[in-house]
C-alpha cells in the first residue's frame, strides 16, 4: 500500500483546480448569478437545482444534498474511489501524487518509472531509425504523410536484425529486464531473447499526459499480423486508452467533438488533412472506459466504422457501452463509411470538407438504436413488438437516470404502443452496481438543520475564513461542554494555520467525518448574519462571546443538577453570568 497523501498536496490540488471547469466539461453548467446552475446528475429532474459556487469550490444540490467539493464530485460522477480521484485531478495539472512513506515518489511510480524511461528511449531510437532509412520514408510518404506529421505523432521505424533495441538498450542486466517489463523483447522457448518489433512502421501509443506506454508497429510491405502491438505492461492497459487523446488536446483547446476510428493509420491520415479530433480504439471494442475518458474532454462522440457488417456489430458494442455512461449534456453519434472504406481512404480520397460533412451529419444514438432494432424485429406484429421492447427494456435499463433515458422511452412507447408507465416500471435504473465507493447516507429532500448560534457562527467562519485572522476563538471552546464549539475550535485553528485556504480544502479535511454534511449545509447557509456584509467581525466576535457565556453557563447549570458542587470561584462565575 502507498502511503497517505500528504495534507497540503491535497490542498494545493484543490486549489489549483477549478470545479466549475471540471464539472462543466461533464455537466454543462449556466450561470446564475454568483452561481452556476445544471439539472442534478445525481438524481433525476427537470429544472435546476445543482448548484456550483465558483467561490466556494464545492457543488451542492437543493434537490438531493448531493454536496461536495472537486475531489467528491469525481468520486461520485465517475465512480473513483479517494485515490482515484486524486491522481485524476493531479494528471490534469500535470502532477505527481506524492506519498508519504516514499517522499515525493510513490512506490508504484518507484515501480513505473523505468519503464516510462526505458519505452521512450526505445521511442527515439525509433524515431531517429526512421530518420536515416529511405524505404519507411517512403513508405510514409506513399501513405501521404508529411514529416511533420510524422514527428508529432513521433512515427518511428524499427530496422529489421534481431537485436536493435537488444544491443543499445539491453546490455546491462537492469536494462534487459526493464525492456522485457514493457514488452519490447520476446524470449523463445530456448531462452533467447530478441526485439519484437522487427522492420515495422512504429506508432508510439501515449498515455493522457504525453508519456510512451507501448507501440503498434506495421510491416511496409506484406507480412503476418499486419499490425503487432505491444502486450500489456504496468502502464498500458489496451482498454483503457485510446490511440492519439494526447496529441488531440494538444492540437486543440476547445474539443467540439472527438471522432472514433478503428486504426492508428486513420488517427494519423485524418490529422494529416487537419482533421485533429480523431483517436483510435487500439483495435478492440471501444469500452465504458475508453468512452468515459472521451467524455472528460468533449461532450460529443462520434464512431466511425466501415458501413459492412463487422462495422455495424462494432457499433452496436459501442452504442451498449455509450449507454451505459451516458449523461445529459453528453451526445453520441455514428458515422457508417461505404463498404471497404475507412477514414484514411475516405479522407484522401474527397478531402476535410466532404469528410467533415459526413461528420456533422452523422447519425445520433437514438437513430441508430431504433433503426437497428426495427431492422432485427417486425414491428407489425404484436410478438415483434414486445421481443423489440424487451430489448430495447434491457438496453435503457443500463443508463443512468437523465432527460435523455426518457426521451428514449417515449421513442419506444411511440413505437410500441405501450404507455411510459407500463415501460417504465420495467426500466427503473437498477440499483447502482457495487462499487469501491461508500455512498454517504444523504439527509431527506427538504431536510432543514436547526439553525442556532453555534451554527451561525460556524456558517459565518466556513463563508469567511478571513475572520480567523480578525477574531479569536476561546480556548476553552477547544473541550466545551456546549455541542459545535470544539468543531468551531478545530476550524477557527486550521484557518489559523493556512490562512489562505479555501472552503473546499477546508471541508476535504471533513471527508467521511460526521459533522461533513452539517458542514456542507452551514456554508450554503443562508441568514441575516451571514447575508449582511457589514460588520462581519463584530457579529462573529459578538456570537462567539455570547457562546461562551452560553457554554459556561450550561456547563456550571449542569455540575448543579447533578449534585456536584462548585467551587468559589465557580459560584461567582455563575451568579456573574446569570446577572449579565
Ligand atoms: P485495419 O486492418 O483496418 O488497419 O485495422 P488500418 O488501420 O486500415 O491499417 P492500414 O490502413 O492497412 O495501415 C484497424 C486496427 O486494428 C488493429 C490495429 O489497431 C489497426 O490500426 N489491428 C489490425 C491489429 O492490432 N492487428 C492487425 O493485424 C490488424
Ligand atoms: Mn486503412
Amino acid at each position: 500500500m502507498a502511503g497517505r497523501i500528504p495534507r497540503n498536496f491535497i490542498d494545493d490540488l484543490i486549489a489549483r483546480t477549478d470545479i466549475v471547469e471540471v464539472i462543466n466539461a461533464r455537466v454543462p453548467l449556466k450561470r446564475k448569478g454568483k452561481e452556476y446552475m445544471a439539472c442534478c446528475p445525481f438524481h433525476n429532474e427537470k429544472t435546476p437545482s445543482f448548484t456550483v459556487s465558483e467561490a466556494k469550490q464545492f457543488y451542492y444540490c437543493f434537490g438531493c444534498h448531493a454536496k461536495g467539493n472537486v475531489i467528491g464530485f469525481l468520486m461520485e460522477y465517475e465512480h473513483l474511489d479517494f485515490v482515484g480521484a486524486v491522481e485524476a485531478l493531479a494528471a490534469d495539472q500535470h502532477l505527481d501524487v506524492p506519498h508519504e512513506d516514499g517522499g515525493f515518489i510513490n512506490k508504484q511510480t518507484e515501480e513505473k518509472q523505468p519503464l516510462y524511461d526505458i519505452l521512450k528511449q526505445a521511442s527515439e531510437l525509433y524515431q531517429q531509425q526512421l530518420k536515416s532509412d529511405a524505404r519507411a520514408i517512403d513508405y510514409l510518404k506513399q501513405r501521404g504523410l508529411s514529416g511533420e506529421i510524422a514527428r508529432n505523432f513521433k512515427i518511428g521505424y524499427a530496422p529489421d536484425g534481431w537485436d536493435f533495441l537488444l544491443s543499445r538498450l539491453g546490455k546491462t542486466t537492469q536494462g534487459l529486464d526493464h525492456l522485457k517489463k514493457a514488452g519490447l523483447i520476446t524470449t523463445s522457448e530456448k531462452g533467447k531473447s530478441y526485439d519484437r518489433f522487427r522492420d515495422r512502421i512504429i506508432f508510439p501509443i501515449t498515455d493522457a499526459r504525453g508519456r510512451v506506454i507501448g507501440f503498434g508497429g506495421r510491416v511496409l510491405d506484406r507480412g503476418e499480423p499486419k499490425y503487432l502491438n505491444s502486450p500489456e505492461n504496468a502502464v498500458f492497459h489496451k482498454g483503457s486508452e485510446l490511440y492519439g487523446l494526447y496529441e488531440v488536446k494538444q492540437a486543440l483547446r476547445n474539443i467540439e467533438r472527438i471522432l472514433v476510428v478503428e486504426g492508428y493509420m486513420d488517427v494519423v491520415a485524418l490529422a494529416q488533412n487537419d482533421i485533429r479530433y480523431a483517436v483510435a480504439s487500439l483495435g478492440t471494442a471501444t469500452t465504458t472506459d475508453q468512452i468515459q475518458k472521451v467524455f472528460r474532454s468533449t461532450h460529443e462522440i462520434v464512431f466511425c466504422y466501415d458501413g459492412d457488417n463487422a462495422g455495424r456489430k462494432a457499433a452496436w458494442r459501442a452504442l451498449e457501452n455509450t449507454l451505459s455512461v451516458i449523461r445529459d449534456g453528453m451526445v453520441a453519434r455514428f458515422l457508417f463509411l461505404p463498404e471497404k472504406e475507412d477514414p484514411d481512404t475516405m479522407v484522401r480520397k474527397e478531402g476535410r470538407e466532404a469528410f467533415e460533412a459526413r461528420v456533422k451529419n452523422a447519425t445520433p444514438l437514438s437513430d441508430f438504436l431504433f433503426d437497428s432494432l426495427k431492422s432485427r424485429f417486425d414491428i407489425s406484429t404484436r410478438e415483434g413488438k414486445a421481443q423489440l421492447a424487451s430489448q430495447a427494456n434491457a438496453l435503457i435499463k443500463k443508463m443512468h437516470n437523465s432527460l435523455f433515458k426518457d426521451l428514449l422511452l417515449e421513442d419506444l412507447s411511440k413505437l410500441v404502443g405501450l404507455s411510459q408507465q407500463q415501460l417504465a416500471e420495467k426500466v427503473a435504473t437498477e440499483p447502482a452496481r457495487p462499487s469501491p465507493v461508500r455512498h454517504r447516507p444523504r439527509p431527506k429532500r427538504g431536510q432543514q438543520i436547526l439553525i442556532n448560534k453555534t451554527r451561525i457562527a460556524i456558517a459565518l467562519l466556513l463563508q469567511n475564513p478571513q475572520l480567523a485572522s480578525h477574531c479569536k476563538v476561546p480556548e476553552s471552546f477547544k473541550t466545551a461542554f456546549k455541542k459545535g464549539l470544539p468543531l468551531l475550535h478545530t476550524l477557527q485553528q486550521i484557518i489559523e494555520s493556512n490562512p489562505d485556504i479555501t472552503a473546499a480544502a477546508l471541508l476535504e479535511r471533513f471527508r467521511d467525518n460526521e459533522h461533513e454534511s452539517v458542514l456542507y449545509t452551514l456554508s450554503m447557509l443562508q441568514t441575516p448574519e451571514t447575508e449582511n456584509s457589514e460588520n462581519m467581525p463584530a457579529v462573529y466576535q459578538d456570537i462567539i462571546d455570547r457562546l461562551y457565556i452560553e457554554d459556561r453557563q450550561e456547563y456550571l447549570e449542569h455540575k448543579l443538577e447533578n449534585g456536584e458542587p462548585l467551587s468559589e470561584e465557580e459560584q461567582k462565575e455563575y451568579l456573574e453570568l446569570s446577572t449579565r
